[in-house]
């Protein structure tokens, strides 16, 4: 079996995307079960980047998401909408990106080397938010315009 994990810092933004995408278009082609496709998703863009948390929130109740699968420290276990970027992403329906979670009004922080993250919602077929993918680095200003069209997209091979 080839390399089933890939390290893909250093890289170009935008070669290191292409790369992921296709690695992550063979690996969920036929995986059905959302948990285990969130949970490679998770590995595979985690360790590609080197972030310091990757992972979804779930929506479980109306306005209300609950962790996992994710990578990286213990995240915080549920997060109402309109909370913290991952309630904003939700109760917005669109994507966030935070360049300085410290000057991010009502930021959530779970891990105090975080230093920007970018939240990208999920839509069920009704167009409900089902979940969020959110990514935290320890990196100030780490995700831009390149980061929201490729992660928008990746989320899409999700079962
Ligand atoms: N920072 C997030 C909370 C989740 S964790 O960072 C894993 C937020 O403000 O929504």
């Amino acid at each position: 079996m080839a390399e089933a994990w890939l390290d893909l810092r250093g890289r170009p933004k935008d070669a290191a995307y292409a790369e992921l995408h296709g690695m992550l278009e063979a690996t969920l082609k036929d995986l059905r079960d959302e948990v285990a496709a969130m949970a490679t998703f998770s590995s595979l863009v985690h360790h590609a980047f080197g972030h310091l948390w990757t992972g979804f929130y779930r929506v479980v109740e109306p306005n209300l998401l609950r962790v996992g699968p994710y990578q990286g420290t213990v995240g915080c276990l549920e997060i109402r909408f309109g909370r913290g970027v991952c309630g904003t992403a939700a109760g917005t329906k669109q994507t966030v990106v935070v360049p300085d979670v410290n000057v991010f009004p009502g930021h959530i922080s779970c891990d105090g080397r975080s230093r920007s993250e970018i939240v990208v919602p999920m839509f069920d077929a009704r167009g409900e938010v089902r979940a969020v993918l959110d990514i935290d680095s320890a990196e100030l200003a780490r995700f831009d315009e390149l980061d929201v069209r490729w992660l928008e997209r990746a989320v899409r091979l999700l079962p």
